[in-house]
């Protein structure tokens, strides 16, 4: 049994492997009537596109989408939207040293123990390549949380720390993740940063990263107890994306050394009179598995690239134990480009919540 879809009511099915002629996804459910065209989706899948600095692969693809269904004269239909992206820039040959040979890190091994079968050309349907249709998808989420909830819904992603150097959260500003090539929300960590990546990439390796997702204005209701909890379900959603080894919401571990009333975000009502007013946000803006209100806070631990040039051993198909370099373009730092990646997840998962709340609730 496969799984390439997740969502209930807002249903994103992804296809397509890294060195196919291209990738693809349906959204089916998108509500009908919503203005949407290619320039919704584009910028967001632009934020992701690789060979932007140095410090991500140099597979050079526009990344240019197609709506090829489900738009009628600008808006939706209410039937499937189906989007494409061509692949323009495969280079099979970077990979025929692990044809036969597995990257360990990677899914090689993993594919071929399942399938018995594998298509090795850039890690296949592994390939994070497949990720831009979760960004695509994204974008039209976004739409529809725009249309239905309203412009105040932000979805706001940074990087927090690569390796061993974390942001201070005191000069947190989101300003600040347009102006580098990290999207560092800490203008003072970006030097640091450049350095341990310079010197990581002429080590031919690569390290991990810590990634925050934040979303502000959410409706208080979102999310289906007992087994559709919002915060079950974008755990799930930010640990599907490759490379991804560890979820928190809110406080997330940091609430292991806490005491009850530490931990506890304490209530008063708000100043407008109109419905509480949480005094801090350990919570991460959920509770009981159903939004507050409060900023939706989610980070993901992204391990480090396992594509890397210092040999790590392995074995191949023939039943030799070998040494794996891989060659070819890789990002040296997974977390940078998983920031947007974060992102539409999360915009996913508050589309389709937001949907079945009101299919429930009204
Ligand atoms: C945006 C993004 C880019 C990635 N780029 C690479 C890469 O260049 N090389 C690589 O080995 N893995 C890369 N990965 C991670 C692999 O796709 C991932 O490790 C692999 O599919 C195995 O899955 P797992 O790590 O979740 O077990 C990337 C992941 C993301 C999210």
């Amino acid at each position: 049994m496969s799984e390439n879809s997740f969502g209930r009511l807002f249903r994103v099915t992804t296809w397509g492997e890294s060195h196919g002629p291209a990738i693809g996804c349906v959204i089916d459910g998108c509500p009908p009537r919503l203005e949407l065209s290619e320039s919704d989706i584009q910028p967001w899948l632009d934020r992701r596109r690789p060979g932007q600095s140095k410090y991500t692969t140099q597979r050079r693809e526009p990344d240019q989408v197609k709506i090829l269904s489900g738009v009628f004269e600008g808006k939706t239909t209410g039937t499937p939207i189906s989007l494409l992206i061509e692949n323009t820039d495969q280079r099979s040959k970077d990979y025929g040293n692990i044809a036969q040979s597995y990257r360990p890190g990677h899914a090689d091994i993993a594919y071929d123990l399942k399938y018995g079968i594998r298509d090795y050309r850039g890690g296949g349907r592994s390939s994070a390549r497949e990720t831009a249709m979760r960004v695509a998808a994204g974008a039209v989420a976004r739409v529809v949380l725009r249309k239905l909830v309203g412009p105040q819904l932000t979805i706001r992603g940074a990087l927090t720390a690569i390796g061993p150097l974390s942001v201070d959260r005191c000069r947190w500003d989101w300003s600040e993740t347009e102006n580098n090539p990290f999207w560092c929300p800490d203008a003072q960590c970006v030097e640091g940063w450049t350095g341990l990546l310079d010197s990581i990439r002429k080590e031919g390796s690569s390290i991990g990263a810590l990634v925050e997702v934040v979303a502000e204005h959410v409706p208080a209701g979102l999310g289906a107890p007992l087994y559709g909890k919002l915060d079950a379900e974008i755990a799930s959603a930010l640990m599907g994306i490759n490379g991804v080894k560890a979820v928190e919401i809110g406080e997330g571990f940091g609430v292991v050394p806490l005491k009850g009333q530490e931990n506890a975000d304490p209530i008063r009502h708000a100043i407008s009179g109109t419905g509480p007013h949480f005094l801090s946000n350990h919570a991460g803006g959920i509770l009981g598995g159903i939004s507050t209100g409060q900023p939706v806070v989610a980070r993901m631990a992204v391990k480090p690239t396992s594509s890397i040039l210092v040999p790590v051993p392995s074995i191949n198909s023939a039943g030799q134990d070998v040494e794996v370099v891989t060659k070819g373009r890789h990002d040296p730092c997974i977390g940078i480009r998983a920031v947007p990646v974060a992102e539409a997840m999360l915009a996913c998962v508050l589309a389709d919540q937001f949907l079945r709340n009101r299919g429930q609730c009204g």
